[in-house]
């Protein structure tokens, strides 16, 4: 990047609020087609508005806010967090390591101490302190990946590695787009993506599995993943599909200068990581939803979106979901978000 391109980046995204200069914009170029799309992870990526991706787990204005949501979905059902009995060693791994990612990302919030065989951690943020022995599972309130998932917004699933190939054996899943972790709990990763189009024949996830089942200890990745999602709703689980499945139709049928309000870009940052201790994979999902409104404050993303959207192949635009609505988000990004076809 030039340095009077960036010095203007720099400027807009001073201008910018936190969510539009953090957001992790993820479209390369003007087309998208599903591929291995992983990169080590820990770089930060600069974006048209500002950056994003120091760590991988990321504590945002919202951070409150989903956590508070986190808990009234865990509360109205239970089964978003699964484990298969075999994972508790992960989930200890997990939970260590998440703790551990947490201090790093936000030490002023987070601390996580230890006195012989006792550790102690804090959370400043929701006043929490819970002082626990690794693997005593009589020392924590809960299973530890459901502790640890009451302080990091991201979703998670441990993915046990054994007979050549990956099975998704636990996670805390609030936030799924339009998947559910009760029905996929104890699959394999070829199973798990069975619904998604065209990925089988190219080969992309036998591929993406081969890759993931040669990570080594502490080793990490990160990919994104995108729809567009009505309202800012985190919950997209295929268990509350009658609440929100219907706002998609409404959307499309309602006045178009609500769109920019009420439709989001809803990106996905995925980080996979190999854990130590129990060689688990621990694949975390953090959800960042935009409004149109505020895509169109960066009239590269606007530009850059509408080309995506308006070339997606059918069949991908179908199994995304986006079918009735990227035609309003197109129409609203021509008349309000200062695109030219
Ligand atoms: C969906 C690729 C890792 C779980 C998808 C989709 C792609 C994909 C292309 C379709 C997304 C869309 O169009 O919105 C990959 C690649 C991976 C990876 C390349 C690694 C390099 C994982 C892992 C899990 C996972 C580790 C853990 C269980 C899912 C689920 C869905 C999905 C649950 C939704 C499937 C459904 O419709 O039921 N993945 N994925 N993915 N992926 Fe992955």
């Amino acid at each position: 990047m030039s340095s009077t391109v960036d010095f203007e980046i720099r400027e807009r995204s001073r201008e910018l609020p936190g969510r539009i200069a953090r957001f992790p914009f993820p479209f390369p170029r003007d087309t998208y087609r599903y591929s291995t799309n992983v990169e080590p992870a820990g770089s930060v990526v600069d974006t048209a508005a500002g950056r994003w991706g120091a760590h991988p787990v990321d504590i945002d204005g919202y951070y409150v806010e989903d956590l508070a949501e986190r808990e009234r979905v865990l509360g109205e059902d239970p089964t978003r967090f699964q484990a298969l009995p075999h994972m508790e060693i992960a989930q200890w791994d997990a939970m260590i390591t998440l703790m551990r990612m947490l201090v790093d990302a936000d030490p002023r919030t987070f601390s996580l101490d230890r006195k012989g065989g006792i550790r102690r951690f804090t959370n400043r943020a929701l006043d929490v302190e819970q002082a626990f022995v690794f693997g005593e599972r009589s020392t924590l309130p809960e299973p530890p990946l459901r502790f640890i998932g009451r302080h990091i917004q991201e979703d998670v699933v441990l993915l046990d590695q054994r007979d050549g190939a990956l099975w998704g054996d636990a996670g805390l899943v609030t936030f799924a787009a339009d998947w559910s972790l009760r029905f996929d709990v104890g699959m394999s990763f070829l199973q798990i993506h069975g619904p998604v189009p065209r990925v089988h024949t190219e080969g992309v996830i036998p591929r993406a599995q081969k890759f993931l089942m040669g990570l080594q200890a502490g080793q990490r990745y990160r990919r994104t993943n995108w729809s567009l999602t009505v309202d800012r709703r985190l919950d997209q689980s295929t268990e509350t599909y009658p609440q929100w499945g219907r706002d998609r139709r409404l959307l499309a049928e309602g006045p178009l200068e609500d769109v920019g309000r009420r439709l989001n870009l809803r990106v996905e940052v995925q980080h996979l990581v190999r854990l130590g201790a129990s060689g688990a994979l621990m694949f975390l999902i953090r959800t960042y939803l935009l409004p149109f409104e505020d895509i169109a404050r960066v009239p590269e993303w606007s530009d850059r979106l509408y080309r995506v959207l308006d070339e997606l192949p059918e069949d991908m635009a179908d199994y995304k979901g986006v079918t009735r609505t990227r035609e309003p988000g197109l129409r609203w990004l021509l008349t309000y978000g200062g695109v030219q076809p």
